[in-house]
């Protein structure tokens, strides 16, 4: 294993995201405008085989855990097949996937035959209006059958991704974690983060701590479980639940200090931060015959560009990105 995934802060980058497609099947507000955001041309798209070649490469120089997202990482057809091929990469020790749970109780015993072994699913409200309102598609029950399914094909945990915003879910929060008194679910309350094209403004953005204030003051007493230091998620368990409850609070209480995260995108460019414009592309080279070690030159450079930490809340939203489709999260 070369060093070409630490970076000039020390930082040993274990874990890729890879985006599969810019497609999805939902239109959420905190993710693309109504009207979509732009699509890559598919020729210009990684194909299956250029996605394991670059995952193999990043295997054999430390990565463990792959996640693949999107877009929605199910609306791909090859699907399948991708899982198989990245399971089967020697070193890997997790393939994990964040979907947005509308297809997936039926594809998921062939995903899980294929080598998927952790899922995280998105859900915002327990409301099935208010889903349609922020997803601008139906589809709500599909989404809460998906997680069952996870849970009884023994997925575990499973985690609920949901995205705090105020003026829209901000009341739900206590009956999320209601939820994890009877369902083995770890509920994770996600900060609201800017990128480009979502309806993103301060006021929305609900701060860990005064969600932590709502549930204190309904009485429910959260005990802090030790995290691992490059996990984004701050962890809690109730007596009484057999889920727990989590908070990612990317905006006012960052965790780059920990990052162990790079990103691969659809399109073939590599991205080092979740935030910021800087992203090399992985295809163009491949494409005019780059060998490995060619590759894996481009890529060590680009992770000693990486930054200490992300501009800061306050000046996120000024920085440019992409919409969060093309990024995966
Ligand atoms: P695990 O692999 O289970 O730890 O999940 P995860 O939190 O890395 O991934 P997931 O796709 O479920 O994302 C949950 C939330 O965390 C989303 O809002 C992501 O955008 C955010 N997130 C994921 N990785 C990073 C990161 O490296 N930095 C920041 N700031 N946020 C991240
Ligand atoms: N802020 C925070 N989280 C977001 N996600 C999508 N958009 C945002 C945003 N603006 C979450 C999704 C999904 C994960 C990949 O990122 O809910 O669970
Ligand atoms: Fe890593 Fe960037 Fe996320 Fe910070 S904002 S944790 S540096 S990806």
């Amino acid at each position: 294993v070369s060093n070409m995934l630490v970076d000039s802060f020390g930082r040993k980058h274990t874990y890729l995201r890879i985006s599969l497609t810019e497609r999805c099947n939902l239109r959420c507000q905190y993710c693309m405008p109504a009207e979509g955001a732009e699509l890559t041309a598919s020729p210009q798209l990684l194909s299956q085989n250029e996605i394991v070649r670059l995952a193999n490469l990043f295997v054999s120089s430390g990565v463990n855990k792959i996640r693949l997202t999107g877009g929605e990482p199910t609306v791909r057809k090859d699907i399948d097949d991708i899982c198989l091929q990245l399971s089967k990469l020697k070193g890997l020790k997790t393939l994990a996937m964040t979907t947005n749970g509308i297809t997936l109780a039926k594809k998921l015993p062939r995903l899980k035959e294929c080598g998927l072994s952790l899922l995280n699913i998105s859900l915002d409200t327990l409301v099935p209006a208010k889903f349609e309102f922020m997803t601008r598609r139906r589809g709500h029950d599909r989404v809460l059958n998906s997680i069952d399914a996870a849970i009884e094909l023994g997925y575990s945990p499973v985690k609920v991704n949901c995205v705090v915003m105020r003026g829209f879910n901000y009341d739900e929060i206590c009956d999320f974690v209601e939820l994890t008194r009877e369902k083995p679910i770890n509920v994770r309350f996600i900060e609201f983060m800017p990128f480009d094209g979502n309806v993103w403004n301060s006021k929305k953005l609900v701060p860990y701590s005064e969600m932590m204030d709502i549930l204190v003051r309904s009485g429910k007493e959260l005990q802090r479980i030790q995290d691992h230091p490059t996990e984004t998620a701050k962890n809690f368990r109730i007596d009484g639940h057999q889920g727990t409850v989590s908070f990612i609070t990317s905006m006012t209480e960052h965790f780059c200090a920990g990052c162990n995260r790079l990103r691969l995108l659809a399109d073939g460019n590599f991205k080092v931060c979740l935030f910021g414009p800087s992203e090399v592309s992985l295809r163009d080279p491949m494409r005019h015959g780059a060998d490995d070690s060619e590759l894996e030159e481009i890529i060590g450079a680009a992770v000693k560009r990486k930054k200490a930490a992300h501009a800061g809340m306050f000046d996120l939203a000024k920085t440019p990105n992409r919409p969060m489709i093309h990024i995966g999260g």
